[in-house]
């Protein structure tokens, strides 16, 4: 089987010139079907950036990927939104809920622009918000609900129509820890089932859930270690603050 991402070289200078930021700087990534990763680093050291090109969300200023051997570049603009609305489940950092729509209406949106029907839709939110524990805040505008509220349906959103490739930005950011171990479980799951779940994060315990690790430092890959979670993630990380 092709590997589902293979990024080479891969470059994103904002502000070229004397203030330019190297957001990535030449990574080379590759990530096979059904791989648990997680990609830890500090506060501006490239996380979301890379997200955004994996996600095909943004384009490199260099470099290639092929996303399960097609090259994201050649691709025309529907093919993309077509490969993030069928492929991939989106948490972004920022939660991205749209404000006068409903916790249920939230989650069910990308599946209209998958062509469900009402009812399909309704149904797979519906399972969707439960299974983040929020099946009683059905109805709930996001400004009704808590921060943490908010981001398990950010995580219902990614997950309703069960996408083969799970994409998290910081997706326990705003949780405590119980809910946050809550979400990790579900992920868990997920990847259990057989999805390929990329996780960023900056907090080590978090990413000890992965089998994976990868550290990116100024827009560099630094270090990209197997881990196993039973083992708990500090011999692979070391006392290093990420
Ligand atoms: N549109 C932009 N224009 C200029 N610089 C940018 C832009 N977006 C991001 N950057 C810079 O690129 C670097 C990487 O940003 P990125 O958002 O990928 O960091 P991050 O690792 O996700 O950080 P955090 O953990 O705080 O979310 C940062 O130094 C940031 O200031
Ligand atoms: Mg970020």
């Amino acid at each position: 089987m092709e590997k589902l991402v293979d990024i080479r070289e891969m470059y994103k200078i904002y502000n070229p010139g004397e203030n330019e930021v190297r957001a990535l700087d030449g990574v080379t990534l590759s990530i096979d079907h059904g791989e648990f990763v997680a990609i830890v680093g500090h506060s501006g050291s490239g996380k979301s950036t890379l997200m955004n090109m994996l996600g095909c969300l943004d384009v490199p200023t260099e470099g290639t990927y092929y996303l399960d051997g097609k090259d994201v570049s050649e691709l025309s603009d529907d093919e993309l939104s077509e490969i993030r609305n069928e492929e991939i489940g989106f948490v972004f950092q920022g939660f991205n809920l749209i404000p006068s729509l409903n916790a249920l209406e939230n989650v069910e949106l990308p599946l209209i622009y998958r062509g469900l029907g009402r009812e399909e839709r309704r149904t797979l939110a519906t399972q969707a918000l439960e299974r983040v524990g929020l099946g009683n805040r059905l109805r709930h505008r996001p400004m009704e609900m808590s921060g943490g509220q908010q981001q398990r349906v950010a995580i219902a959103r990614a997950i309703a129509a069960k996408p083969p490739v799970i994409l998290a930005d910081e997706p326990t950011g705003n949780l405590d820890s119980k809910s946050g171990r809550d979400v990790m479980r579900i992920l868990n799951e997920l990847w259990r089932e057989g999805r390929t779940v990329i996780l960023i994060t900056h907090d080590n315990e978090i990413a000890a859930n992965a089998r994976r690790i990868i550290k990116v430092m100024d827009g560099r890959i630094v270090s990209d270690q197997p881990n196993d979670p039973d083992a708990g993630a500090e011999h692979v990380l070391g006392d290093q603050d990420i």
